[in-house]
């Protein structure tokens, strides 16, 4: 199949880590001219280097997105020469993992302004040139924790439920100018963040609960494994083709079956 992603220009934030880092490397991989953003300089370094030394595309592209002018500026020199044709909203952080009783407005805030703030900021920046240039593909990485809730991670689902939102309602705003905007959602996926949730619980319940608790997470998946990065990057990959010209407003879940919404 061809997916028509040679020579595209993207931009892929929170990509020098996990998950972003296999959207980015996997969108090179296809052609693709990748910006690499996040606000961890050696995590980019990292991810710059593995797409060219597999004989890729890459410019790291340091820019925190929850600031706006910063964005829009770094947006508008990635822009010299020409539109950028995808924009993956990646990057996310949460706080802790615990009760929502336990957790404080600055930690609600915070995870809201990246998550949901640096998506519409992200998303802003890029929308006046695909909207001059006539096409564009926008795909937001959100989570299951939105689509069936989960605790303990309270305000981080809040926030991506609301990206859940603002890509459908995007879509409808920007689709009679050419440009897609979908999201993908992951379930448990084996990458830095959730190595690093895991290393809170298990200090709060132990080695032999916390392998226990695994064992359950598992079973709870259909595919009886939780995902890679890999398996996230490939179905962004699509969405960002041109064989999926006619997807718009979309939630595909990467999940292994954990969640089932109709
Ligand atoms: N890992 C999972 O189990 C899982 C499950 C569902 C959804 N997700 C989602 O997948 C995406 C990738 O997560 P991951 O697991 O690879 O996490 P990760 O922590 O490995 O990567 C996230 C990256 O975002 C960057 N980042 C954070 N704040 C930023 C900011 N303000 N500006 C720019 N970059 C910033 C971080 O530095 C980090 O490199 C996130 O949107 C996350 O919510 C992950």
């Amino acid at each position: 199949m061809e997916l028509g992603l040679a020579g595209k220009r993207a931009l892929v934030t929170g990509a020098g880590s996990g998950i972003g880092r296999s959207i980015a490397l996997a969108l090179a991989a296809e052609g693709a001219m990748v910006a690499v953003n996040d606000v961890n300089e050696a995590g980019i370094a990292e991810t710059v280097a593995a797409i060219r030394a597999a004989g890729g595309r890459a410019d790291g592209c340091a820019f925190d997105i929850t600031d706006l002018d910063r964005v829009q500026s770094r947006v508008d020199q990635l822009s010299t020469g020409g539109a950028l044709d995808i924009l993956v909203n990646n990057a996310a952080l949460l706080v802790g993992h615990a009760p929502f009783m336990e957790t404080s407005p600055d930690s609600w805030r915070r995870e809201i302004d990246v998550i949901l703030f640096g998506t519409l900021n992200c998303t802003r920046a890029v929308l006046t040139g695909m909207i001059a240039a006539g096409s564009g593909r926008v795909v937001n990485v959100i989570s299951d924790a939105a689509r069936v809730g989960q605790e303990r991670e309270v305000a981080y689902s809040a926030a991506k439920g609301g990206v859940a939102t603002f890509t459908k309602s995007i879509a409808r705003e920007v689709g009679p100018a050419g440009i897609t905007v979908n999201a993908v959602s992951p379930a448990a996926t084996n990458s830095p963040m959730r190595q690093h949730a895991l290393k809170e619980i298990e200090a709060k319940i132990g080695v032999e609960r916390l392998a226990e608790r695994e064992q359950k997470v598992r079973r709870a998946y259909p595919m009886r494994r939780i995902g890679e990065p890999e398996d996230v990057a490939a179905a962004v990959v699509f969405l960002c083709s041109s064989a999926a010209r006619h997807v718009t407003g979309q939630i595909l879940s990467v999940n292994g079956g954990y969640s089932m919404v109709g």
